[in-house]
């Protein structure tokens, strides 16, 4: 394998700058706040889900943003647009701390393309909508309902690994047991400690049935290779067209791996992980955390006192 690695290093490994969000899920565990705002808009702290994935996209080197929507998802194109009113309150109001805040959701013209998916077939399929974006390039993908904490941004860490492998990288996390079936799960072929190549790649596993407990978040780099797999538009796991399977065909290669990102996962797509979440970006926040954490203690002993 070290001769492996090594000859993969010295071949260049294109530059990834182009990234897709696939945001066009109803977001149906969170209804009702879901029947007028899209999901990716609920905020943690004070930011929506979808700033927290596209300014780790930022710091990772990507240049171009491509969202998969779907119908009533237009907050979404407004959020990243400037506010010329807004901004110009502010401005008058000499709040410039406030028009910084609001710097970060400003794209240049044309670093943000809509597409849109107009019927829900699966993550694949929601892949394979930007596909003529895309082109014939590497890519990342990033599933805004995983929020990843962590000093250095997970997809920065995997644009390193992709440059290490040159192959495609899944950000990868191990899950108890009995978690597994809700998630992407790796055959670990070779364990190189951060890094894992794999040997096989299965969507939504059986209860008991995965091959490890090695689990695929929502942070990919993929190969061209991997878009044109989806145009076979191969039915998986719950009838839907599934990213995982396209990009296991590519495991025969030896060229899918799994990376052990550092860092902290939060589900905020369910309900428990979002919650978990908000704490804990209230905690890390110098703003609120003196409050907010004297607020826990109490919650904590009053809790404690009332069993
Ligand atoms: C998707 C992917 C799955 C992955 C998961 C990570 O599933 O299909 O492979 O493990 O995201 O969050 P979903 O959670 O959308 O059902």
């Amino acid at each position: 394998m070290a001769k492996e690695t090594s000859k993969r290093k010295s071949m260049k490994t294109k530059k990834v700058t182009k990234a897709i969000f696939p945001v066009a899920g109803m977001g149906t565990r969170f209804l009702p706040a879901t029947k007028s705002i899209p999901k990716e808009i609920m905020t943690l702290v004070d930011r929506p889900l979808i700033q927290y994935a596209i300014d780790e996209a930022r710091a990772a080197g990507i240049k171009e943003f491509i969202f998969v929507t779907s119908r009533g998802k237009s907050a979404l194109e407004d959020y990243f647009d400037h506010s010329p009113e807004l901004e110009n309150t502010l401005r008058k109001a000499g709040k410039s701390d406030l028009l910084e805040i609001l710097k970060d959701t400003n794209m240049d013209s044309g670093a943000i393309a809509y597409v849109r998916q107009n019927r829900p077939m699966g993550l694949g399929h929601a892949v394979w909508c930007a596909r003529r974006l895309v082109g014939d390039e590497p890519f990342a993908v990033l599933l805004p309902d995983d929020v990843i904490a962590a000093d250095k941004p997970c997809l920065a860490q995997m644009v390193e690994a992709y440059e290490q492998t040159g192959g495609n990288v899944v950000a990868a996390m191990e899950v108890a047991p009995e978690k597994a079936s809700s998630y992407g799960v790796l055959d670990i072929g070779e364990d190189m400690g951060a890094i894992v190549r794999a040997k096989g790649m299965v969507e939504k596993p059986k209860q008991g049935e995965a091959p490890s407990n090695l689990a695929v978040i929502g942070r990919y780099i993929l190969s061209p290779k991997v878009m044109n797999n989806l145009n076979k538009m191969k039915q998986g796991a719950g009838g839907e067209i599934q990213l995982t399977d396209a990009i296991a065909e590519e495991v025969p290669d030896g060229n899918v791996f799994g990376f052990r990102f550092r860092g902290q996962r939060y589900d905020c797509g369910s309900k428990a992980g979002f919650l978990q979440a908000t704490v804990a970006f209230g905690l890390a926040r110098p703003d609120l955390s003196e409050e907010f954490n004297a607020y826990l203690h109490d919650m904590i002993a009053l809790q404690k006192a009332a069993q």
